[in-house]
C-alpha cells in the first residue's frame, strides 16, 4: 500500500535520502526545508512515487501552517520524521544563550510544532521517528563542545518517551532513533575532516524502512543507531 510521510530537513543529508528512498519505493512525500531550490532537485530526482516539496522555516508560524496546508491533501499522514537539525560546536563557557535558543527551536521545538500541527493526521498506524543523535543518549561517549546540542538532542529522546503514553490509546507510535556519525554538510561543519563510517544514502535506507515498518515491533523507544559501543 502507497503512504504518505513527511520528512523534515529533506533538502540536503540524511532527510534527503530518506525521503528519495521513500519515494523511489512508491510512496508520497511531503518534503520540507528552507532551500526551494534542493527540494526540487529532490523532486526531479525521484524515480516513483511523488514527492511534495514545501518550502518551510520551522521556527516561524508561517512555515507549521504552510507544511500544514500541504497535509490536509491528504486523509492521514503514516509517518512523520522530525529530522531537520541544526548544530553548534563550541566551549560552553563561550555558547551563549541565543545560540542554546536556536538549538532548542531547532532540534526539539520543531518537531514540538509539526507533531502539533498534524495531530488531525496522525490516526491509528501513524508512527512518528524523531531524529536524535548519541550526542544525546544516556551513557555514550561524549564529546566536549557539543553541549546545546547535546541537551537538545537528549530532550526529544525524552520528549518521544513521555509522548508515546499519551498517544498510545489512539494506538499513533512514536520512536527516537540516536544516530552515530553520518557523512553529511552538519558532520563536516562540526567535525571538518572526520570520516564517518556511514553515508547518508545508507541513514536514508535505514530509516525509511525503519519510520514505515519498526512500530509493529517498537513503542516509546530510544535506540541507538551507531556502530560504536555508547560505553
Ligand atoms: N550527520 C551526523 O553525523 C548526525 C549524527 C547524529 C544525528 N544527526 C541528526 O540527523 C539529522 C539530519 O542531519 P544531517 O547530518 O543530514 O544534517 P544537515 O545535512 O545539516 O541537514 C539538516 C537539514 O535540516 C534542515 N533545517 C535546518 N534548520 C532548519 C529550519 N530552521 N527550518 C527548516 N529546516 C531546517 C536543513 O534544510 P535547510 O537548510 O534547507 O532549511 C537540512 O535539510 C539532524 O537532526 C541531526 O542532528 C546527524
Amino acid at each position: 500500500m502507497n503512504k504518505t510521510l513527511l520528512i523534515s530537513g529533506a533538502s540536503r543529508g540524511i532527510g534527503y535520502q530518506t525521503a528519495l528512498k521513500l519515494a523511489n519505493d512508491g510512496h508520497h512525500v511531503i518534503a520540507t526545508a528552507r532551500s526551494k531550490d534542493k527540494l526540487n532537485e529532490l523532486a526531479k530526482a525521484a524515480k516513483k512515487g511523488k514527492i511534495i516539496p514545501v518550502v518551510a522555516d520551522l521556527t516561524e508560524v508561517a512555515g507549521i501552517k504552510r507544511i500544514a496546508n500541504a497535509a490536509e491533501d491528504y486523509d492521514q499522514i503514516h509517518g512523520l520524521v522530525n529530522n531537520a537539525g541544526a548544530v553548534h560546536r563550541g566551549p560552553f563557557m563561550e555558547t551563549d544563550l541565543s545560540t542554546w535558543q536556536h538549538l532548542m527551536d531547532v532540534n526539539l521545538y520543531a518537531a514540538v510544532r509539526l507533531i502539533k500541527a498534524l495531530k488531525p493526521k496522525l490516526k491509528e498506524g501513524s508512527h512518528i521517528l524523531n531524529i536524535s543523535s548519541m550526542s544525546g543518549y544516556q551513557g555514550s561517549l561524549k564529546f566536549g563542545g557539543l553541549t546545546a546540542y547535546g541537551a537538545a538532542k537528549a530532550a526529544i529522546a525524552g520528549l518521544t518517551e513521555v509522548l508515546s503514553a499519551e498517544f498510545a490509546e489512539e494506538k499513533i507510535s512514536i520512536n527516537c532513533l540516536a544516530i552515530g556519525a553520518v557523512q553529511t554538510e552538519m558532520l563536516e561543519n562540526a567535525f571538518p575532516g572526520f570520516e564517518a563510517p556511514v553515508s547518508p544514502e545508507q541513514m536514508g535506507s535505514y530509516i525509511a524502512d525503519f519510520v514505515l515498518d519498526a512500530h509493529q515491533f517498537y513503542n516509546g523507544k530510544i535506540l541507538p543507531v551507531a556502530l560504536n559501543d555508547p560505553d
